[in-house]
C-alpha cells in the first residue's frame, strides 16, 4: 500500500502552497545546463592558474578529483551527457584516451595550490567509463594510486552501464584497486518503458553485476541510477518499481531522477510524434516524489542529499563536492571543476581537449573567477540539493555583493518560508520534506541564469493546467512545448 498521502492528497484540487513562488515543474527543460562559463584568453587562464598558488589566497584545504569519460556503448533517446561528442570507440582510441588523462592528471598534481591540499575523494564519471578496456582502467587506476598520497584511504567511485560493467575481469579490476561506489544506471524495471527510452541493457546485466560482486566479495556501496516520470509510467507502475528494486538488489544508494525531457533529444521528439505515450501529469510527479519519500525512509535509506537515498546517514564525498562546498579538479574533455571561485570547464571536443593537454598542461579555456555573486547564486542554487544552509555563511554575503541581489535572494527565501518549502532552524535554514518533494522546482526560483526566465514561464502555464484537472492530456510534453516554443525563442534554435 502507498503511504498516506502527506501534501497531494486524490483531491488534486485541494490547494498546494505554491501561488505567488515562481515555481515549475522540472519537465521539459530546454537548456540542461544553467551555469555556462565564457573563455577567456589563455594569457588570463595562466594568470588564475598562478593567483592560485598563493597560499595567502583563497585556499580551501580539501579538494576532490573529478574525471570525466565521455564514450558509451549506446546512446540513450532523454541523455544529455556531453552529447555532442561520442566519438568512434576503437581500443586504441580509448588507450589514448587514458594517456592523455593521466597527462592531465600529473600536470595538476605538479601544481603547488594542488599539492598544498588533501585529497578527499576521486569520481570517474560520463558517459560510461566501463567502455574503456580493463588493461586502460588498471593503468589509469595504478597511476591514482601512485600520484594521490592518501588514495587507500579515500572515497572512489567509478561509473559504468550495466552491459560493460558485467564484463569478465573488469569488476575484479576495480575491486583490486580499491574503488569502494560503484554506480550504474538501471533507470527503469519495466521493460517496455525501458525499450522505449533507448536502453539497450537488460536486467540480466544488472543480476549479473550484483551476482558477480557477491561471488568476488567485493563489498563496494552499489550506487543505481534511477528515473520517474517517464513516458507511459503511472504511480502505481513506479511504485511496484520501486518496491522490487529494493526486495532484488538492495542496493546501498538508489539515484532517483526526475525526467528532464529535452527538446533536442530523440525522446521528447518520438513524445511529440506520438511514437511514445504522454508522461503523467505534473501532479503524478509530485505524487511519485511524495511515495519514494515515504518508501524509502521506512526503507531505511536517509536523503543525503538532493535526489540521493543511502542507507549511509552521511553525504558522499563526491556529493558534497558536487554540490560546490568543496573544490573539485576535472579532468578530461567537458570535466567541470571549481576551486573557490573559480570555475574551469574543459573543451567538449577530445581533439580540443587533447591539443590544450599538449600545449598547456591543463585543457581548460574557462578558469575564471564567477566573483562573490556568482559564488551567492552558486550556493543559492545548491542549496535546495543540499538541504541545508547557514545562516552565518549567507551573512558573509550581506556585505559582499550588490544589496539588489542580495535582496532578491533574501526574498526569494521568504517566499520558501511562507510556503512551508524552507523552515527557519535558528542558526540554519532546511529544507522540508515539501521543499525536497519540489527541489527541483525551488533550485528554479534561486537561477538568476536564462533559466530563470523560462521558469517564470512554466509556472505560468503550471498555474492554467491546475485549473483543467479533467482533461486526459492536461498539462502533456506536446502542450507545454507549444506553450515554450510560443514564449521562448531559445527553443526554436535548439529544434534546428
Ligand atoms: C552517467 S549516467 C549513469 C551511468 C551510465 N552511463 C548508465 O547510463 O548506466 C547518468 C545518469 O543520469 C540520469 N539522466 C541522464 N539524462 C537524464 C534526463 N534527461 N533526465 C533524468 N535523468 C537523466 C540517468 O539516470 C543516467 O543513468
Ligand atoms: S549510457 Fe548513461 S551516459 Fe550513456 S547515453 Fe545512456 S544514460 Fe547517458
Amino acid at each position: 500500500m502507498p503511504a498516506e498521502p502527506y501534501y497531494l492528497g486524490d483531491n488534486p484540487s485541494k490547494p498546494v502552497p505554491f501561488d505567488g513562488v515562481i515555481t515549475a515543474s522540472h519537465y521539459v527543460v530546454p537548456l540542461f545546463a544553467t551555469m555556462d562559463w565564457d573563455q577567456v584568453p589563455r594569457e588570463k587562464v595562466v594568470e588564475n592558474i598562478a593567483g592560485l598558488q598563493d597560499p595567502g589566497g583563497n585556499l580551501n584545504d580539501e579538494i576532490m578529483m573529478y574525471i570525466h569519460v565521455p564514450y558509451c556503448k549506446s546512446f540513450c533517446h532523454y541523455c544529455n551527457f556531453n552529447r555532442f561528442h561520442y566519438p568512434k570507440q576503437d581500443s586504441e582510441r580509448l588507450e589514448k584516451y587514458t594517456d592523455y588523462l593521466i597527462k592531465e592528471i600529473d600536470w595538476y598534481m605538479r601544481q603547488p595550490y594542488v599539492q598544498a591540499r588533501k585529497f578527499t575523494g576521486i569520481y570517474i564519471g560520463g558517459g560510461s567509463p566501463s567502455t574503456l578496456p580493463t588493461s586502460a582502467i588498471e593503468r589509469l587506476s595504478s597511476h591514482l594510486a601512485k600520484v594521490i598520497p592518501n588514495y587507500d584511504s579515500i572515497e572512489k567511485s567509478f561509473t559504468g552501464e550495466p552491459r560493460t560493467l558485467r564484463r569478465p575481469g573488469l569488476l575484479e579490476v576495480l575491486r583490486d584497486q580499491g574503488w569502494d561506489r560503484i554506480t550504474f544506471g538501471v533507470e527503469t524495471l519495466n521493460p517496455e518503458i525501458h525499450r522505449k527510452i533507448g536502453r539497450l541493457d537488460t536486467r540480466e546485466d544488472v543480476d549479473a553485476i550484483f551476482d558477480r560482486m557477491r561471488d568476488l566479495n567485493y563489498k563496494a556501496d552499489t550506487c543505481v541510477d534511477m528515473m520517474y516520470d517517464l513516458p507511459g509510467q503511472s504511480l502505481f507502475g513506479f511504485q511496484d518499481e520501486l518496491t522490487e528494486l529494493v526486495d532484488s538488489y538492495d542496493p546501498t544508494e538508489i539515484d532517483l531522477f526526475t525526467t528532464i525531457y529535452l527538446p533536442y533529444r530523440p525522446l521528447h521528439k518520438m513524445i511529440l510524434d506520438g511514437r511514445v505515450a504522454q508522461p503523467g501529469s505534473p501532479w503524478q510527479l509530485l505524487a511519485m516524489r511524495e511515495h519514494l519519500y515515504d518508501f524509502l525512509s521506512e526503507k531505511g535509506y536517509h536523503n543525503t542529499i538532493a535526489e540521493t537515498w543511502s542507507k549511509r546517514n552521511e553525504r558522499s564525498q563526491y556529493q558534497t563536492a558536487h554540490c560546490a562546498r568543496q573544490d573539485i579538479i576535472g579532468i578530461g574533455c567537458a570535466a567541470r571543476g571549481n576551486v573557490k571561485d573559480m570555475v574551469s570547464i574543459n573543451p567538449e571536443k577530445v581533439d580540443d581537449w587533447q591539443k590544450n593537454v599538449d600545449e598547456h598542461g591543463a585543457s581548460t579555456e574557462t578558469l575564471q573567477s564567477i566573483g562573490y555573486e556568482g559564488v551567492l547564486d552558486r550556493i543559492m542554487v545548491m542549496f535546495p540539493r543540499y538541504k541545508h544552509l547557514d545562516k552565518s555563511l549567507l551573512g558573509d554575503f550581506g556585505e559582499k555583493v550588490d544589496s539588489e541581489v542580495f535582496e532578491r535572494v533574501l526574498n526569494v527565501i521568504d517566499g520558501h518560508l511562507e510556503n512551508g518549502t524552507v523552515e527557519d532552524e535558528g542558526d540554519h535554514f532546511r529544507v522540508t520534506k515539501l521543499g525536497v518533494i519540489w527541489h527541483g522546482n525551488l533550485q528554479t526560483d534561486y537561477l538568476r541564469h536564462a533559466l530563470n526566465t523560462e521558469g517564470e514561464v512554466l509556472i505560468e502555464h503550471l498555474t492554467e493546467a491546475k485549473e483543467d484537472f479533467d482533461r486526459e492530456d492536461r498539462f502533456g510534453i506536446n502542450e507545454q512545448t507549444t506553450f515554450i516554443k510560443e514564449n521562448d525563442d531559445l527553443y526554436p534554435k535548439l529544434m534546428k
